[in-house]
């Protein structure tokens, strides 16, 4: 718990930013690039922490990643068999992306591994994982019978299986996808509703064998990657920071440039226009696989709207900051089928609910979301992040558009995903 940021309100937010590198792609760029035969270069992977925890891991295993310039990172791939036995405990930190993608990858090698990480992440449910790696015949071990890091992997080789997966989780489908890797056959994994793709967006850009059928996917095992040039689009994740500031701080208008605007990550913008947001999509393009835009945003009145089912898992991390569009929206918004918000670097709906109300939002708790009543304007409070990344960036825009001075507590944590935050912040101020 450490750092504290003071927000008064002042004019509107205007200018033009690069958002930076997507932290989801950035994870699996890193790992497939790890696992490809021969060179890939990243260009504009994120600089967060999170990352640089996936980065570590696979220096650990005898991986040799190269940062060439501020932006450019080298990675020489030794193949899907190329990793070595980390020989230490691998420390994912506050990523759960990390842990969960690797638990996959190491179930499959022929070395033993212990992986753990912060004190949020040693919380999260990891039987998720766990249990369809389980059926795929992968020793792992950890506390309260396998659901809690540190977790314990005796590696070793895999059978395939059908995965009809009970969440829709990104980090469930890659895990599985991960470790069928190392199995005899297809290992096919089934959502009950798309999460993000964009480990089958990159695995095909590599060259891996792999078969997509609704939200159905499957991996062959064995399949090779080919090392790739690669551009890490901007996280429309961290552009939804700014896109909801720009909506709700008076006299704003800000240009965010190459956005990723993958369809399985624009729950926010569908939403938001829903709400009556003057957001303009410009410029599209298509990098490697993955597709971009620039955004443009302009202070808009918002209305109440109802979020639910299959849009959930398409704004999954932008509930935060959608709560704050929401608290300032004309009428109610209510949120559900958004229990996943429980077990993410907090729980997020009571965090949400709790700061919110210290903001003078009217909000009611649901088990699977929440209902909030906007307002004309927020109050100004001291706040607090809970250490989730998410939250802090969120309480300090709603401390944007509030009367008097806000002071939002334990915003390290902001490094996770989005070190440039606060810079990026003070250049659009006016
Ligand atoms: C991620 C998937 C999502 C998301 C997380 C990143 C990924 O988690 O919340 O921030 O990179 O695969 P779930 O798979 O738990 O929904």
């Amino acid at each position: 718990m450490s750092e504290k940021i003071t927000i008064e309100r002042k004019g509107g937010l205007r200018g033009e930013i690069v958002i930076p590198g997507d932290k989801s792609i950035s994870h699996r760029a890193v790992i497939v690039g790890s696992l490809a035969e021969g060179k890939t270069s990243i260009i504009g992977l994120s600089k967060g922490d999170d990352n640089k925890r996936t980065i570590n891991a696979f220096r650990m295993m005898g991986i040799e990643i190269e940062k060439i310039s501020t932006d450019q990172f080298i990675i020489n791939g030794k193949g899907i068999h190329g990793l070595n036995e980390p020989e230490d405990v691998v420390n994912s930190g506050n990523s759960g992306t990390t842990m969960r993608l690797l638990t996959g990858l190491l179930s499959g090698q022929r070395f033993f591994s212990v992986i753990t990480g912060d004190i949020s992440l040693r919380g999260r449910p990891m039987k998720r994982v766990v249990e369809p790696l389980g059926l795929m015949g992968a020793k792992i071990w950890g506390r309260k019978n396998g659901n809690f890091a540190p977790l314990v992997i005796n590696g070793r080789k895999l059978a395939p299986i059908n995965y009809v997966s009970p969440v829709a989780s990104a980090q469930v489908k890659t895990a599985i996808l991960l470790a069928g890797l190392y199995a005899d056959g297809d290992t096919t994994v089934v959502e009950p509703s798309l999460s993000r793709d964009h480990t089958e967006r990159i695995f095909g850009f590599f060259g891996a064998d792999l078969k997509r059928e609704g939200t159905a996917v499957t991996v062959c095992g064995g399949t090779k990657f080919e090392g790739r040039d690669i551009e890490i689009p901007g996280d429309v994740s961290s552009a939804a920071f700014f896109i909801v500031a720009a909506l709700i701080v008076p006299d704003s208008e800000v240009l965010l440039k190459r956005v990723g605007i993958n369809p399985s990550r624009i729950g926010i913008l569908e939403i938001l226009e829903k709400m009556g947001a003057k957001v303009e999509v410009l410029r599209k393009d298509e990098t490697w696989g993955e597709p971009i835009a620039d955004i443009l945003v302009k202070t808009s009145h918002l209305r109440g709207v109802t979020i639910e089912g299959d849009m959930i898992p398409k704004a999954i991390d932008e509930f935060p900051i959608l709560s704050v569009a929401a608290s300032v929206a004309e009428g109610e918004t209510v949120i559900r089928d958004a229990r996943e918000l429980r077990v993410k670097e907090t729980d997020r709906i009571a965090a949400i609910v709790g700061e919110l109300r210290k903001f003078g939002v009217e909000v009611e708790e649901f088990d699977d979301g929440m209902r909030i009543s906007g307002r004309d304007n927020l109050e100004g409070c001291e706040c607090k992040s809970f250490g989730d990344h998410r939250v802090a960036m969120s309480l300090i825009v709603a401390g944007l558009r509030a009367s008097g001075r806000t002071i939002v507590e334990d915003t390290a944590c902001i490094g996770t995903s989005f070190p440039e935050f606060q810079d990026m912040f003070f250049s659009l101020m006016r």
